[in-house]
């Protein structure tokens, strides 16, 4: 809506046709992260939309989810907790299942990493059919959490136009080139 950083962003996100098959247009925010200025931009949008809502809990979805959400966490003075595929996490967890093109595939979460009460914002890099992020809001739901918001770099106009997953609000910062 005008915030000259939102060109940046998108800019310098790489668009790679056809990886990792045949119709996909891959987008890579690998060349975001090299880009300081446009990956400060970045993680500023999203320090300056959640540093006073009272956010206890910063959730990010692995592994695109971490690069973000750490910088996030640190920034706003919350704690971050790791979403992970399954098998990752050495402690005791709870896990939720969310549906792929073919399959299925699961996120973890540490019992214990998130108390009853504590408000949470989940981050991920994309968002495109909503399934993972839905999975994590199942997540800190199950422990008692209050999903204040999911944030996202990229997500498809479709989803921006829904703006909401789960009954959770969506806030995304660019759309797919
Ligand atoms: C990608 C992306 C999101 C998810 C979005 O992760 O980083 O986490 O897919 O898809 P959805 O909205 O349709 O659920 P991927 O599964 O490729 O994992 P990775 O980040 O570990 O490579």
């Amino acid at each position: 809506k005008g915030d000259p950083r939102l060109q940046a962003i998108s800019n310098a996100i790489r668009v790679v046709p056809h990886f990792p098959k045949q119709g996909i247009m891959f987008q890579d925010i690998t060349t975001l992260l090299l880009d300081h200025k446009a990956f400060k931009h970045t993680v500023d949008i999203f320090v300056d939309r959640y540093k006073d809502m009272d956010i206890s809990v910063v959730a990010g979805v692995e592994a695109r989810g971490f690069m973000f959400g750490t910088a996030i966490a640190l920034a706003i003075g919350a704690k971050f907790v790791p979403l992970r595929k399954p098998k990752k996490l050495p402690g005791e967890v709870i896990a939720e299942a969310y549906e792929l093109e073919y399959g299925s595939d699961s996120l973890e979460m540490h019992v214990g990493a998130v108390e009853a009460g504590e408000r949470a914002i989940v981050i991920d890099d994309l968002v495109a059919t909503g399934g993972t992020l839905s999975a994590a809001i199942r997540l800190l739901e199950r422990v008692g959490a209050q999903v204040v918001e999911c944030g996202c770099v990229i997500g498809l106009r479709e989803v921006k136009g829904q703006r909401r997953l789960n009954g959770k609000p969506l806030y995304i910062l660019v759309e797919p080139r």
